[in-house]
């Protein structure tokens, strides 16, 4: 079994809805989840434990968090559920909604205030695009612990192999790329997972003629960090684990 390319479990949420559900294994068993809601299906306003990060991947829903509700299209907007809070989806349109949830036990060393992002902001508005070298156009979701990039690789567009602090999972849209995660290459291609660990180096490379796009979680962000002086650390230990990261 493959430690970085999770393989999902077919599982049955609320009532109609049925999710992939893959399992990553790491010290805060986050779990990733692609889910299919038809129209008209909910998932009851509902708390546990576990933070959950999410957003429409196509189609749209309405998302309750706390006490605020935004309709979410796909790929416009994210929201985020503190472990412990109210929250809940409804699709009210005539077509399926494809959602993405990320599930994790809290780590709160990790989870400080890090980007420009309010703590208490739930929904998340996609930032305008930032190219970088290499053929990739990136934008974000950024909350204030986590960051949800957004990646177009162009045909010969590649990510170099690179290695870091902190938890890198990726979820692949469109189209088809070859990554590349320890020892594992794989081909990345739509609704796949993988998980790149702590220091665990990984690369990306569209080696086809079609642009490859994915969705690329990193926790703690590593692209719209704040300077380390404004940083709000949930405690001191938050701060080292932070300052490190940002290394
Ligand atoms: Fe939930
Ligand atoms: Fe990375």
């Amino acid at each position: 079994m493959s430690a970085y390319f999770p393989e999902p479990t077919r599982t049955r949420l609320f009532g109609e809805i049925e999710a992939d559900v893959f399992r990553l294994g790491d010290a805060a068993d986050t779990v990733v989840m692609i889910t299919t809601m038809p129209p008209g299906a909910a998932a009851p306003p509902h708390e546990h434990a576990e933070h959950q990060i999410g957003m429409c991947l196509s189609g749209s829903y309405r998302m309750r968090v706390g006490d605020e509700e935004r309709r979410l299209d796909a790929l416009r907007g994210a929201y985020w559920a503190r472990g412990g809070e109210i929250h809940g989806a409804v699709n009210e349109s005539d077509v399926p909604a494809v959602t993405l949830d990320i599930k994790r036990r809290p780590q709160p060393a990790l989870e400080g205030r890090a980007t420009p992002c309010p703590a208490e902001a739930r929904f998340l508005d996609l930032s305008a695009p930032r190219t970088v070298k290499g053929g990739l156009e990136l934008r974000f979701f950024v909350g204030p612990w986590f960051e949800i990039m957004l990646s177009v690789l162009e045909p010969g567009a590649l990510m170099p192999r690179h290695a870091h602090r902190g938890a890198q999972i990726g979820i692949g849209l469109d189209g088809d790329y070859a990554m590349e995660v320890g020892e594992e290459t794989r081909r990345f291609t739509r609704h796949r997972v993988y998980f790149a660990p702590d220091h665990v180096p990984h690369m990306g490379l569209n080696d086809t003629d079609a642009p490859a796009t994915s969705l690329n979680v990193f926790i703690p962000p590593r692209w719209n960090l704040l300077p380390r002086r404004l940083r709000e650390s949930a405690d001191a230990a938050g701060e080292m684990e932070l300052a490190d990261a940002a290394r």
